[in-house]
C-alpha cells in the first residue's frame, strides 16, 4: 500500500471516498463542514435522520454522485475532549471501512486528541488502516486481497504536513511490520518450518544491503554445545535452524540490541503431548520469531540509524522414538545441566541457548519474545502482552512504546522468591515449575541465561493471536518493538 500526506481541499481532492467527523451533536469537523458546503448541505441533512450511531467509533457511509469525492465516511466522535484511546477506535472503525474502496482520504488529523501531537495522530491512523488491510490469502483458491492501494492523510499547512508524513511513516512501517508477522504466524507447520524461516531470513538479506544473514544448522549448534535446544528438535523430521539477522544502520563501534524469537513452528508438546483440543493454534508457536522477523522488515523500510540482531530460534517440538523423554537431563551451551520435566515446556528449553548465544553480539540490551506459557494467558487474557525484566529502565522503556503505539505490556514479578521452584534432584534446575505462576516460573528459567547482560522477556502467548471465528495472527509485539526501537 501506499501511503502519502498532502495539503489538500476536500472540495477539490478526488477520493474514492473521503474520511471526515461528527461529534455528538452531528457537528461537523472542518474539512466535513467544507464537503457539506459543496453538496448544498446534504451531509448534514442526511446525518439528521439519526443513522449514525451515537457510540464513538460508529460510522456511516455516504454516497455522493457530483464533486470530487464519490463516497464520504462519517465517524462519530464522542462528548468532550478526544481520549487517545477513543482516537485510535476511530482510526480502526474507519479503517475497516475504506479498506473496501481503491483509494481514500482521511481528514481524521483534524480533530484534537488529548495529550497527542499530530505525528501520533498519523501514526495511529496509518497502524490501523496498515492493518485492516491484512488478508490471509495464501492458501485460498478465490481469495483475493483488499481493494485500498492508496491512502493519503490531509494535512491543513505545509509545517503540519512534515510532522503528518513523519507519524505517518512510523506507522505505516509497524502495520508493515505486524503484517509479516501475522503472514508467517497464519501459515500452517507444513508450510512454515526451521527451514521455511531460514529461507525468508536469506531473501530479506538479498533484498537489503544492510541487512546480513547467517543460519546456524544443526551440525553448528552440536559444536557450540546446545543441547538444550537440539533437545527439542530431536523428535521431528524437520531440522532446527538458527537465525541471526543483523540489521547495522548505525555505527559499526555501536553496540546492538538483539532481539530473541521462539521459532517453534508447531509445539505438539512431544512426549509429554498436548490434549487435541485446538490444536491447530500451537501452529502459532513461531510468534515470537514472527514477531522478530516483522521488525527486520520494519526496519529496513524505516532505516534507522541503529544496530539491531534479530536471533530466532526455529524447531518443531514433536513426539517419536527420538523425543525427549521426561527426566532425560540435557546440557545447554552455558553449561548449566537441564533435567527435562516436561517436554512441552519446550520454549524455555531453545530459548536458553539462543539467549547465551546473544552474548556474542556484546549487546546494549537483549528482549526476547515468546509464546511460553498458557499461564500467561491465564493471568493477563489477551490484551496484554507480559513483560519481565532484569533491569528497571528497560522495561519502563518497553512499557512506554507499548503504551504509544496502543500495543501495550503489563510488567509482572521477577522476584527471587520464585526460583526455588525450578530446583531439581538431579541437574542443576528442572524445566518447569509446577502450577503456581507459571508465567514467571518460565520467566525465571529465562534469567538465569541473562544474567550477563541488560534483559527483557515478553510472553506473547495472549497477545500473538486470536481464536474463535476471528482466528488469526495479531502481529503482536511489531508495533511496540518498533516504537523502543525508533526512541532508541
Ligand atoms: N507454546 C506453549 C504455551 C502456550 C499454550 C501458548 C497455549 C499459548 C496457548 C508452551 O510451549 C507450553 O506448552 N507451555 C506449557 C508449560 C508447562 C508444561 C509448564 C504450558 O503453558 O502449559
Ligand atoms: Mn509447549
Ligand atoms: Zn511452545
Amino acid at each position: 500500500m501506499q501511503f502519502s500526506a498532502k495539503v489538500s481541499d476536500i472540495s477539490k481532492q478526488r477520493a474514492a471516498c473521503s474520511v471526515i467527523s461528527a461529534d455528538a451533536k452531528n457537528g461537523l469537523s472542518p474539512s466535513g463542514k467544507n464537503l457539506d458546503q459543496l453538496a448544498k448541505g446534504t451531509i448534514g441533512k442526511i446525518l439528521k435522520r439519526g443513522d449514525l450511531g451515537v457510540k464513538p467509533g460508529s460510522t456511516q457511509l455516504i454516497d455522493l454522485l457530483d464533486g470530487p469525492s464519490e463516497r464520504v465516511l462519517v465517524v462519530r466522535t464522542g462528548k468532550g475532549y478526544i481520549s487517545q484511546a477513543e482516537f485510535r477506535k476511530l482510526a480502526s472503525a474507519s479503517a475497516a471501512v475504506v479498506k473496501k474502496f481503491k483509494d481514500a482520504t482521511s481528514y481524521l488529523c483534524e480533530l484534537e486528541v488529548k495529550g497527542a501531537d499530530k505525528a501520533w495522530q498519523a501514526q495511529q491512523i496509518a497502524l490501523a488502516t496498515g492493518l485492516a488491510t491484512y488478508r490471509f490469502t495464501r492458501c485460498l483458491t478465490d481469495a483475493k486481497p483488499y481493494p485500498l492501494t492508496k491512502f493519503t492523510l490531509h494535512a491543513i499547512d505545509r509545517k503540519q504536513l512534515k510532522t503528518i508524513q513523519k507519524g505517518m511513516e512510523i506507522g505505516a512501517g509497524q502495520a508493515l511490520g505486524s503484517n509479516v508477522a501475522r503472514e508467517l504466524g497464519d501459515l500452517p507447520g507444513n508450510i512454515c518450518t526451521p527451514n521455511y524461516l531460514a529461507a525468508q531470513a536469506r531473501t530479506l538479506a538479498k533484498k537489503h544491503t544492510k541487512l546480513s544473514t547467517t543460519v546456524l544448522d544443526e551440525k553448528k549448534m552440536k559444536a557450540l554445545g546446545m543441547g538444550a535446544l537440539l533437545s527439542v528438535a530431536k523428535g521431528s523430521d524437520q531440522p532446527p535452524a538458527l537465525i541471526a539477522m543483523n540489521y547495522k544502520g548505525g555505527k559499526t563501534s555501536e553496540k546492538p540490541i538483539v532481539l530473541v524469537g521462539k521459532g517453534i513452528t508447531f509445539d505438539s508438546g512431544g512426549i509429554s503431548i498436548k490434549p487435541g483440543q485446538a490444536m491447530d493454534e500451537m501452529k502459532y508457536d513461531m510468534g515470537g520469531a514472527a514477531s522478530v522477523f516483522g521488525v527486520m522488515n520494519a526496519l529496513v523500510e524505516l532505516q534507522p540509524s541503529i544496530n539491531v540482531v534479530g536471533l530466532v530460534a526455529a524447531a518443531e517440538n514433536m513426539p517419536s522414538g527420538r523425543a525427549s523423554k521426561p527426566g532425560d537431563i540435557v546440557t545447554s551451551m552455558s553449561g548449566k545441566t537441564i533435567e527435562i520435566l516436561n517436554t512441552d515446556a519446550e520454549g524455555r528449553l531453545v530459548l536458553c541457548d539462543a539467549l547465551t548465544y546473544a552474548s556474542k553480539y556484546k549487546p546494549r540490551a537483549v528482549i526476547d519474545i515468546a509464546t511460553l506459557t498458557g499461564a500467561c494467558v491465564i493471568a493477563l487474557g489477551h490484551h496484554a502482552t507480559g513483560l519481565y525484566a532484569n533491569n528497571e529502565e528497560l522495561a519502563q522503556d518497553l512499557l512506554k512504546a507499548g503504551e504509544t503505539s496502543g500495543d501495550r505490556a503489563w510488567q509482572m514479578p521477577l522476584w527471587d522468591e520464585y526460583q526455588p521452584a525450578l530446583d531439581s534432584n538431579f541437574a542443576d534446575m528442572q524445566n518447569i515449575g509446577g502450577r503456581d505462576a507459571g508465567s514467571v516460573t518460565a520467566a525465571c528459567f529465562l534469567s538465569r541465561f541473562a544474567e550477563e547482560y541488560t534483559w527483557a522477556h515478553m510472553d506473547i502467548a495472549g497477545s500473538a493471536w486470536k481464536s474463535g471465528a476471528a482466528k488469526g495472527a495479531t502481529g503482536r509485539p511489531v508495533p511496540l518493538l518498533v516504537e523502543y526501537l525508533l526512541g532508541k
